[in-house]
């Protein structure tokens, strides 16, 4: 089947074959039928088997009768990816918008994309607002859905995908997953078109690399053995990298740990130096230019990287900051960067241009469960980032066993073994209390009928006993109903909010009573009655009716864990108690670390002295107070390291000095910021929703979370271009406001820190003219 044979305008076909696509590989011409026929379809076919191209059709064909699609994928990374390459049809006038931040904003702007890329959190979120364009959307495309088995992330993708399945508007669902043994039962739950293959663009050889010798299996699953041939074989990862160098080619190899990353790409240098074309030095340095001036701040590792850069070697992982990642992923595309040395989190469904892989790391630490074996389909997929259409003819992947006794296991394990089924995580604990929540919260639950319903369209449903289900569903609303989230309406019109014990079932009384002290019955949302109208579940037959509370309808939208909101709340009313009590922003920040949206910081056995010395100088500043239990103390302790570190950030402590402090990378500082910016944030709105008389304090710590400045900055970064450096280096330099700002000189200006010619212009113009 050729391109040109897709039911799509001429002008679309153009801009697919000008993104090097003629004729359809087989997975895709058996699948792209289905989509014509506006059918849901599940795509389990290997890695680079052309998968996004099915969706794109998908996407185009809804767009062109009239409505929205959405594009969910995993990750940020991803979308910027997908983004890319769908902005390309913005020459036929198809507008693409993406939403992967912002929490709790309505996105109108949104609402004039025709296709909208999202995480499936942002998706969620969408739903939860009701957004009014949601009823135009008619197709979804659930990128790597196989990550429905993800325990943090897979219950949300499961949900949305179980609420747009039962949207009234009759939605197209494609979702694109890796092969895995029960792809037939998620196509079922999805009532799609299920389609399996095994076919790969370009072939991709599999090996298990010992003592330099490689091992693979045949059709039959018999082992086979041979000489790798590689010079200096037996020094394993190295000598399979310096041989690819020679040939010419690329190389990713996975790691598992941010150290073991950064010591290869050390160690590849030494290689990829000498193989360097004047051209290629030339490039080289300037992305690593590009890294240095890539963050406002500069720290060892970004100096590191940037040296690293410039002889053509790598490391990847989730310590550096987005931007610095989107460096090292073009110049590997652009072929001047020989070797990435990564940590899982590259593995996902990117496009690079690797002729091998290499996985050195089989294990992970995985905190409490020690070393833990990575899943076979992680280890396919970093494997399937070898050898993709358009950059290679063919691929090979290693995988590394450290020992001679290894082999065999390794080999059937992950060239062998067809991997783990798909099983559904939202039994999990926190997921349907959230999930339960959203969905009464947004209308989507109102009654007996809608959650049976709603229950029902789950995979875990699908998949598990349904009366385990419902036991848990049941302890989750009895603790929404006594925690102040959901009220309901009893057959005599009363509202309630003590147990119901649905289902009879002797759900075990978990939260009894814990947040009665200095609770204030949250008032009821006053528009409850229509904003709980059903949306697409009908009418409901019992008498019980839910309606969701105000703090319930807020927690919701602002997208946190009513556990979290919980936590806030009751930090609130421990605040308000106490009109003469400081708010220490410790203490704060301290709270926001106990919620569960939040990631804390990993405590190294070495720390520990240290956070237990912080808590017992500043005992007064916490809200709450150390557990006895050791088990317990060790996770409170890393809140407080995770707190630690966001006011050190607030107190202005350079980030180089962070990083080296709590032994963390920038992007560990930004995603913590964002995630306290976000906490903080929900925390405010709640202290506003409760008339808690504090709210100010709340505000300005979180201008200065957001900015990472103690106060008297405030309105110095207010001006454009100025961060918290150079607004500390004005604020020394005797200008600290705007008022003194207008006083100064361009010479002065230019006489400070940071401060160069074209920034003292535009300062100058910018104070002057308030
Ligand atoms: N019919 C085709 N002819 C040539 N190239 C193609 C064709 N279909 C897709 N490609 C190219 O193949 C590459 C891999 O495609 P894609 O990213 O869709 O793979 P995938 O199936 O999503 O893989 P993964 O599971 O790793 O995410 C892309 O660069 C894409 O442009
Ligand atoms: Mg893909």
């Amino acid at each position: 089947m050729l391109v040109d044979d897709i039911d799509l305008p001429q002008e679309i076909l153009n801009i697919i074959s000008e993104m090097g696509i003629k004729s359809l590989y087989s997975p895709q011409a058996e699948a792209i039928p289905h989509v014509e026929e506006g059918k849901n379809l599940l795509m389990a076919v290997p890695t680079a088997a052309g998968k996004s191209l099915v969706a794109y059709v998908g996407v185009l064909r809804g767009v062109l009768r009239g409505g929205k699609a959405l594009y969910i994928v995993p990750l940020r990374a991803l979308a910027w990816e997908k983004i890319d390459e769908l902005k390309r049809f913005g020459s036929v006038g198809i507008k693409v918008g993406v939403s992967v931040g912002d929490y709790d904003s309505a996105p109108e702007k949104l609402a004039r994309c025709d296709i909208i890329v999202a995480t499936a959190e942002k998706a969620d979120s969408l739903l939860r607002h009701r957004v009014k364009w949601l009823r135009d959307i008619n197709v979804v495309v659930a990128d790597e859905v196989h990550l429905i088995q993800d325990a943090k992330r897979g219950p949300t993708m499961e949900v949305i995908l179980a609420r747009f399945k039962s949207l009234p508007q009759n939605i197209q669902i494609i979702a694109l997953s890796a092969t895995v043994p029960n792809s037939e039962e998620i196509a079922d739950w999805l009532e799609a078109v299920h389609l399996k293959s095994d076919w790969r663009p370009v072939e991709l050889r599999s090996y298990v690399f010992q003592g330099g010798e490689q091992y693979h299996a045949n059709q039959d699953g018999e082992i086979t053995r041979e000489e790798s041939g590689f010079p200096n074989a037996k020094k394993g990862e190295e000598s399979i990298i310096r041989d690819n160098l020679e040939k010419g080619h690329q190389c990713l190899a996975f790691v598992n740990a941010r150290s073991r990353a950064v010591s290869l790409a050390r160690k590849m240098s030494v290689l990829t130096e000498k193989s360097r074309t004047t051209a290629e030095k030339d490039k080289l340095k300037e992305l690593s230019e590009q890294v240095l001036k890539a963050e406002r701040e500069t720290t060892d590792i970004a100096r590191e990287l940037a040296g690293l850069l410039e002889k053509g070697s790598s490391f990847h992982h989730a310590g550096l900051t987005d931007p610095m990642r989107k460096i090292i992923e073009k110049g590997f595309r652009l072929g001047y960067i020989k070797i990435i040395a990564a940590t899982p989190t590259l593995a996902a469904g990117v496009n690079l241009p690797a002729r091998r892989v290499i996985v050195r790391d089989i294990y992970r630490y995985e905190g409490r469960r020690g070393m833990a074996p990575i899943s076979v389909l992680e280890i396919k997929q970093m494997c399937g980032r070898a050898g993709r259409p358009g950059y290679d003819t063919e691929g090979e992947a290693f995988i590394i066993a450290s020992s001679r006794n290894k082999v065999r296991e390794i080999v059937e394990r992950y060239l062998i073994g067809e991997g783990e089924s798909i099983q559904s995580k939202l039994g999990v604990e926190g997921a349907l209390r959230v999930h339960i929540l959203a969905s009464i919260a947004a209308g989507f639950v109102t009654g007996l009928d809608s959650l049976e319903k709603f229950i029902d369209s789950t995979l875990y449903a699908h998949q598990s006993d349904k009366y385990f289900l419902k036991e848990q569903i049941s302890s989750t609303i009895d603790f929404l109903l006594v925690s102040g989230f959901l009220k309901y309406m009893d057959e005599n019109g009363d509202f309630k909010s003590e147990k119901l014990s649905l289902y009879e079932c002797k759900a075990p009384n978990v939260f009894s009573g814990s947040f009665k002290d200095g609770w204030n019955e949250p008032p009821m949302f006053e528009n409850a009655l229509s904003l709980t109208e059903s949306v697409c579940n009908g009418i409901e037959t019992g008498a019980i009716r839910f309606y969701p509370t105000e703090f319930g309808l807020r927690t919701s939208r602002l997208y946190v864990d009513p556990m979290s909101a919980l936590n806030l709340r009751n930090a609130l009313m421990v605040l308000e108690s106490d009109p003469h009590r400081k708010i220490s922003a410790l203490g704060v920040l301290h709270i926001l670390c106990t919620c569960p949206d939040m990631n804390p910081l990993y405590l190294r056995r070495a720390e520990s002295l240290t956070f237990t010395e912080l808590y017992n100088n500043r005992k007064d500043d916490f809200l709450v107070e150390a557990p006895a239990d050791p088990y317990e103390l060790e996770f409170f302790l890393s809140e407080i390291k995770t707190a630690s570190l966001l006011d050190d950030w607030m107190e202005e402590m350079c980030e180089d000095e962070i990083t080296k402090k709590y032994n963390v990378g920038p992007g560990d500082i930004r995603s913590r910021v964002e995630l306290g910016g976000w906490l903080l944030y929900s925390m405010k709105e709640l202290a506003k929703l409760f008339s808690i008389s504090r709210v100010d304090p709340l505000e300005k710590m979180l201008m200065r979370m957001k900015q990472g400045i103690k106060e008297e900055l405030s309105e110095l970064v207010s001006i454009r271009d100025v961060g918290r450096v150079r607004g500390r280096a004005l604020y020394n330099a005797g200008f600290t406001d705007r008022k003194e700002l207008a006083k100064a000189s361009y010479e002065q200006l230019i006489a400070t820190r940071g401060i160069g010619k074209v920034l003292a212009e535009k300062i100058i113009g910018e104070v002057k003219s308030r």
